[in-house]
Formats: structure tokens, C-alpha cells, sequence
């Protein structure tokens, strides 16, 4: 194994009965790397975070976390890893302190570094100053921000971050995800990210693998897989027009390089041309109708673009609308968490 490489799957692959979840997916990540796993609803993300943090055995295929095979391995690659899933677990009648220091002792961390840990850790997510309050009058991005804390209490080298701001208002998401690049920059974590949102994947992660039904489609920087998309010479102009006409967009409507032009509002116009000429031929033809034109905006494709490219389909990039869970005490979930099935 390469010296720079934290985890590798080879050929994962996970069936439920005769249905393939996740279907020979094989892909490194390398050493404090943010690598995101994008895609939509059912597309296996879950799985393959599930199979890599011991939770689910594959069915078929290996990974390695720092060099330990998931399977044979499994205590150890335990020891490695953070777990972030989709589910809330804290408890709500304890302080965040006391929440920290229990999920602490599971992990069999001595006392004196357990407290020094939980406080730097406090520190780290801007929740110092209510650390002696009650998690059940936190925030949505505060208990997720305490979640992500909690993953982080045996320090591991590996964080695996499940949907991370599903379900956060906006404010919240921005605060998650600062958190996230920070931990990352300050700890060297390497990190794997689920996200459906085109615009988290974007902003977190270095490198990207789009999984649709079960399978890695594309995989590289978003800055790559963006010329996937504007490789075949495509071009997308915006153009503020301060006297636009019908007369204006139907001519430029006609014009070869043209694919489509969209009327964003009085002024703003949104054109799809093809070929290198097509920038020239357009402002040609708006200069010929005598148009002042105020501002010309090249526009970058977007990783919708580039989804909607390889897949042929759209990705919802809105935030879920399922509520997450909230455990209270003797609660399954987190015994769940350390199940194998
Ligand atoms: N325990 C299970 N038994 C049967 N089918 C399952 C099980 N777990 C997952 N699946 C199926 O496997 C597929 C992949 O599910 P998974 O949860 O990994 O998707 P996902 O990409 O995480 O989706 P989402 O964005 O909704 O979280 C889905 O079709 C799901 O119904
Ligand atoms: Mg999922």
C-alpha cells in the first residue's frame, strides 16, 4: 500500500438478497484528505460508510483503513475511526460535559485526558460557553456540532461524516461545515463525506466520487469533473442588457453556436452556445441591435451540471426534510452503532 493512502476499497460490494446496494466500488483516499461521496437518495452512500466503520460486512470485495482490512481487522480499524450518521445521539437532561464524559468512558479513556480532551474539543466548536448546559435546549447545528465532538472523543485518524448537516437551517449548515474544515485542517483527519448537496460536496471536499445506483460514475477535484462538462467546448454567458428586446433574444435565438437562451428578468439573459466562436457572435449580434450591454458574466458549470451530464438526471440539491431523531437514555441507537451484522 502506498505510504500516502488512509483507505482503500477494492471491489466493495454489499447485495441485500438479490439487490446490489453498493456494486464493486473500488477507490483510494489518501492521508487528510476530505473525499465526498455524492449522490442521490439510494445511491449506496450509507452503505459503504456503514461497510468501512465496521457496522456491515460487504458481501463481496475488501477495504483497508490504515492498512487493516475491515473484516479481519475489525477491532482495529475501530480504533482508527469517527462515526457521524445520520442519527442524533446525545442525551438531553445531561450537560454537554456530562454527555462527552459518558461517551468518553466508553471508549476507556483515562479521566485527566478525557476532561483535557472534552474541553479542547469544546473549544474547537465554539460550545465552551455552554458547556454546562443541558444538549436538550441546544440548537440543531449545536447538537450536531456535539455529534461531531462525540465522534471525535478517541481522536481518530479517520472521520466518517454521514450526511453531515441534514436537516440544519442554513445557519447551522455553514457552522457544520466550517467545523468540518477545520478539524481537518488543525488534526490532519481524513475524512469521507455523504452528502446529495452538489454545493457541500463543492465547498468540503477535495475529490469527489459520484455514485449512482450503487457505482462510482465519476471520480476526481470538482475543478476536473466541471471540464467534463465544459470539455466538449460548451459556454454559458450571462448578459445584463439594459434595453432588451424580443427582437434581441429571438436573433440571438437564431444564431448557430446558440443551444438555448433564458430570460431571466427584464435585463438578464442566460445563453448556452457551443464552439470557441460563440462568444464573439453573440456580442456581434447585440452590438448590431445597437445594445448597451452593462455586464457579461462567463458562467462555470456546476456540479449539478456535471451530474446531470453523466447521469442524465437531476440531483435534488435541497436540504432533507426528515427531522432527525432524538435518543433519550437507554435508547438502541448508539448499541446499534457498535453492532455487525
Ligand atoms: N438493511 C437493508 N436491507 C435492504 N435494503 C437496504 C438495506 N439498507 C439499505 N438498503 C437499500 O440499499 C440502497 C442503498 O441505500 P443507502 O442507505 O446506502 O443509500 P444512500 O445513498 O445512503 O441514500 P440516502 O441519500 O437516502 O441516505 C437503497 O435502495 C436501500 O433501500
Ligand atoms: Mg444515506
Amino acid at each position: 500500500m502506498e505510504n500516502d493512502v488512509m483507505i482503500e476499497l477494492k471491489n466493495l460490494t454489499k447485495k441485500f438478497n438479490d439487490f446490489t446496494a453498493v456494486d464493486h466500488i473500488s477507490f483510494d483516499v489518501k492521508k487528510s484528505e476530505v473525499f465526498g461521496l455524492l449522490g442521490p437518495n439510494g445511491a449506496g452512500k450509507t452503505t459503504i460508510i456503514r461497510m468501512l466503520s465496521t457496522l456491515t460486512r460487504p458481501t463481496e470485495g475488501t477495504a483497508t483503513i490504515g492498512g487493516y482490512d475491515i473484516v479481519k481487522q475489525d477491532n482495529k480499524v475501530r480504533q482508527l475511526i469517527g462515526l457521524v450518521s445520520e442519527k442524533m445521539i446525545m442525551y438531553d437532561r445531561l450537560t454537554a460535559k456530562e454527555n462527552l464524559r459518558f461517551f468518553g468512558k466508553l471508549y476507556n479513556i483515562p479521566k485527566n485526558t478525557l476532561n483535557e480532551r472534552i474541553g479542547e474539543l469544546l473549544e474547537l466548536v465554539q460550545l465552551t460557553k455552554w458547556k454546562d448546559s443541558k444538549v436538550g435546549t441546544f440548537s440543531t447545528g449545536m447538537r450536531q456540532r456535539m455529534n461531531v465532538v462525540r465522534a471525535l472523543l478517541n481522536m481518530p485518524k479517520v472521520l466518517f461524516l454521514d450526511e453531515p448537516t441534514l436537516g440544519l437551517d442554513p445557519q447551522s449548515t455553514v457552522e457544520v461545515r466550517e467545523f468540518i474544515k477545520k478539524i481537518n485542517k488543525e488534526n490532519k483527519t481524513t475524512i469521507i463525506l455523504t452528502t446529495h448537496m452538489m454545493n457541500e460536496a463543492d465547498r468540503l471536499c477535495d475529490r469527489i466520487g459520484i455514485i449512482d445506483n450503487g457505482q462510482i460514475t465519476a471520480l476526481d477535484t470538482s475543478t476536473n469533473l466541471k471540464k467534463l462538462v465544459s470539455g466538449d467546448d460548451a459556454t454559458v454567458l450571462k448578459l445584463e442588457i439594459p434595453n432588451l428586446t424580443k427582437k434581441m433574444v429571438t436573433k440571438m435565438e437564431s444564431l448557430d453556436c446558440v443551444k438555448s437562451v433564458a430570460q431571466e428578468n427584464a435585463s438578464h439573459i442566460k445563453i448556452h452556445a457551443t464552439g470557441d466562436k460563440a462568444f464573439d457572435a453573440i456580442i456581434d449580434a447585440v452590438r448590431a441591435e445597437n445594445a448597451k450591454i452593462n455586464s457579461i458574466e462567463k458562467l462555470q458549470p456546476t456540479l449539478e451540471d456535471v451530474f446531470l451530464h453523466i447521469t442524465g438526471r437531476e440531483v435534488r440539491d435541497k436540504a432533507d426534510t426528515k427531522i432527525p431523531v432524538k435518543h433519550g437514555p437507554g435508547h438502541r441507537g448508539f448499541r446499534q452503532r457498535r453492532r455487525v451484522r
